[in-house]
């Protein structure tokens, strides 16, 4: 299971770079940073060595392809997000074609997703979120993908976006999801349990009334 971060704040990304094995970022998360996104996406490549999804902002295939070479030129772990509509698969043909990665977002049915891996998407990324905040059931969906992509040989891999707590996390790796992308603040809440707290609290306790003072 590979965890991804999700984020586009290079603090956050420095902080875990350590752990993630990949970085997704999306225009909504790179429009709050400030920065020119091409400088962005460069800066996250020097600070995690694994996929870094940068996102097409154009509609039309022709021109999706046009800004996805452009950024895949930055570093050759860019990988290039894509929405997944008709046009957007054409572009995933044509990247594919040309060796570029892909990632297929906005994905929300596993139809979507056999489409975007037929296309010869690298990676597809489910709102897992979106879909329950719509009162839906967003790991289903997952589930349901990962059944029908299981049943044939293609080269994609699943990652489940749009995460929005730990259970999550677990979820997506008890059905066997390839990768989670994670917001820096669940990530962190991975590490935690109240348990581990209370019990390194004690540890520490008994340990001090035991032990006689160290000599000077
Ligand atoms: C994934 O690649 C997206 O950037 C992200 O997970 C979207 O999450 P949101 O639904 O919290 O915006």
């Amino acid at each position: 299971m590979k965890l991804y971060i999700d984020s586009a704040n290079l603090d956050e990304i420095r902080d875990l770079a350590w752990l993630v094995d990949g970085v997704t970022t999306n225009p909504s998360l790179v429009a709050r940073e400030k920065v020119p996104f091409e400088e962005t996406i460069a800066r996250i490549c020097e600070l995690v060595d694994g996929p870094v999804s940068a996102e097409v902002m154009s509609l039309v295939a022709d021109d999706m392809v046009r800004e996805g070479r452009a950024l895949a030129r930055i570093h050759p772990n860019v990988v290039i997000k894509v929405p997944m509509t008709e046009e957007g698969m054409k572009a995933v043909q044509a990247l594919s074609a040309d060796k570029v990665r892909t990632n297929v977002t906005l994905v929300f049915s596993a139809n979507q997703a056999l489409v975007a891996a037929k296309c010869g998407a690298s990676f597809v990324s489910p709102f897992v979120g979106r879909v329950d905040d719509v009162g839906g059931g967003g790991m289903d969906m997952v589930s349901d993908i990962l059944d029908v992509l299981q049943n044939y040989v293609f080269p994609t891999e699943v990652i489940v976006a749009s995460v929005r707590h730990p259970r999550h996390v677990f979820e997506a790796a008890a059905l066997g999801a390839e990768i989670a992308t994670v917001p820096h603040a669940i990530l962190k809440q991975l590490f935690r349990h109240p348990l581990t707290d209370a019990g390194i609290e004690r540890f520490l306790k008994d340990w001090k009334a035991a032990k006689p003072p160290a000599s000077a």
